[in-house]
């Protein structure tokens, strides 16, 4: 859809008014906040459940979930802790934040669970068929998208029953869109340089980023992965869960948005589309 033809602060500007006037009369000023948008990405929409739990609906209507944790995640709503409908499942590393609620979202959706090959075995192991296992720097076709493993720097040791399981390493995703744009889920991760060659390599249009420290990179860390990645938005995750996870969306503003980057700040619940 061209820029003009959006709802947006700009569209107003561009269609009613000529160029000239706009420029001389700030009429941006006197608009109101605008909403939280993904720009240019059409009917492509991002769902927080709290933590590092989305559900991304594609332009093609694809549902994918990533990182499921919702009955004991302090921060999803109450009216979201049920397992959502999902086409495909993405699961990060091993790690109980990240995956408490897997088997729960996979038996009850169906769905395709796409992860780390030990992972998958473990998933096998409780009943879960419907594997795609993968590794890092590998991709596949899934439901019609082309989903990457990137690295992470992070651990992946899931606790059950007092024993840590080994779920071999912990992992990011690129997710190439049936419009054939793409979009990063970095997973708990430090930052690291390779994320500049993701960001070659694969151009994405949106990052999702934890930013709370601690356990993941902070803000000052997010800001320099943007830059590497070279997306034009990001979306803050793992931050406001738990007192410790201090990192915060405005620390994360103040430094990308002078740059042009926006940040899709999501409270838990909330969509951008
Ligand atoms: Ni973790
Ligand atoms: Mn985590």
């Amino acid at each position: 859809m061209p820029r003009e033809a959006r709802g947006t602060r700009d569209s107003l500007c561009g269609s009613r008014l000529p160029r000239v006037l706009c420029e001389w009369f700030p009429l941006r000023a006197l608009l109101p906040p605008r909403p939280v948008t993904i720009e240019d990405v059409q009917k492509l929409a991002i769902t927080w459940f709290g933590h590092s739990t989305f559900l991304l609906r594609t332009p093609g209507g694809k549902r994918l979930l990533f990182d499921p944790w919702l009955r004991e995640n302090p921060s999803c709503p109450e009216s979201m802790k049920k397992p959502p409908k999902a086409d495909v499942i993405l699961v990060s590393h091993g790690h109980g934040d990240h995956m408490d609620d897997l088997v729960l979202c996979a038996r009850d959706s169906g769905a395709v669970v796409v992860a780390m090959y030990e992972l998958c075995e473990w998933l096998a192991r409780k009943g879960i068929q419907n594997v795609a296992p993968m590794n890092r720097g590998g991709s596949q076709q899934v439901a019609g998208l082309t989903i990457t493993m990137t690295d992470a720097r992070h651990s992946s040791g899931y606790i059950e029953g007092g024993q840590t399981v080994y779920m071999g390493e912990a992992a990011g995703f690129v997710i190439r869109l049936e419009d054939q744009r793409t979009i990063y889920f970095a997973g708990d991760t430090a930052l690291f340089g390779d994320m500049q060659l993701i960001g070659e390599r694969y151009k994405p249009e949106i990052a999702l980023l934890p930013i709370g420290d601690r356990f993941t990179m902070d803000p000052i860390d997010a800001a320099r992965a943007c830059a590497m990645l070279g997306v034009r938005q990001v979306v803050p995750m793992h931050w406001g869960t738990f007192p410790v996870l201090t990192g915060k969306p405005d620390e994360l503003k103040r430094l990308v948005e002078p740059k042009g980057i926006q940040v899709l700040e999501l409270k838990p619940g909330e969509t951008a589309e």
